[in-house]
């Protein structure tokens, strides 16, 4: 069984992406959500994250499946040093190019394309047509959201979230916990913990 943690909109993408990769049977962790509830009429929620944390060594894989990057990753940290077996969950229409890697309890939603020689790491998201080109470096726990484009080169930093429909051109860094806004332009390197917006990206904060 994949356990997933996470019954909301994103944990039904994830389990979606994990039936059609051939997962049979798939079951729900949530804290919110009561025992026994099925989500979108197909696969049910099991217990609570305490029981999954406890169950982890049971899971034939296990996956986070929680929108906000540090919590996913703190989650996936959890479960795998109690045990679990992280898996990673590509959908079918997935193109994957040739010498990438990607790590432990990632997840590459529908028409996600990852070019050649690009390193992926553990418990990120490339979300629905996001493309990210050749020689790449995503660090732990990066979201690219639906429809966003990553030029060849580019680094992003751990948790860093690009947000859906965001253009970044080729050789740049991204620093660590960056938030890149729907639909930005970014056209230079940007530091840790920034919010950048707009086209050119400029910033509008410090998280
Ligand atoms: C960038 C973002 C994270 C900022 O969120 P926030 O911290 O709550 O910021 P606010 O909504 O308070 O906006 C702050 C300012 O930035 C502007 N702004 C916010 N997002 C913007 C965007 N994507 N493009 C241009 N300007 C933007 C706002 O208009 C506001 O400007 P003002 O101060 O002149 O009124 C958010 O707006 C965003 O774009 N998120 C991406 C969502 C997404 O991709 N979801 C996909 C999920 S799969």
């Amino acid at each position: 069984m994949l356990a997933i943690l996470g019954a909301g909109g994103h944990g039904k993408v994830v389990a979606d992406c994990a039936a059609a990769a051939g997962w049979t049977e798939i079951g729900f962790f949530d804290d919110s959500v009561a025992a026994g509830t099925h989500v979108a009429s197909r696969w049910a929620v099991m217990g609570t994250s305490g029981d999954m944390l406890a169950r982890a060594r049971e899971f034939g894989g296990a996956i986070v499946a929680i929108g906000d990057n540090r919590t996913r990753l703190a989650w996936h940290e959890r479960l795998a040093t109690a045990g679990a077996k992280m898996a990673t969950v590509t959908h079918p229409s997935a193109i994957i190019g040739a010498d990438v890697t990607i790590g432990d309890g990632s997840v590459l939603v529908a028409g996600a394309i990852v070019n050649i020689a690009t390193t992926i790491g553990k418990s990120a998201i490339v979300n629905t047509g996001a493309t990210i080109d050749h020689d790449c470096r995503l660090g732990d726990g990066v979201h690219v959201s639906p429809g966003a484009n990553i030029a060849g080169g580019v680094s992003i930093g751990a948790g860093s979230w690009i947000g859906i429909g965001a253009a970044v051109i080729g050789r740049i860094d991204i620093g660590s916990y960056v938030r890149v806004g729907a639909g930005a332009v970014v056209i230079k390197s940007v530091a840790d913990g920034l919010t950048v917006v707009g086209n050119p990206a400029h910033p509008i904060e410090r998280n």
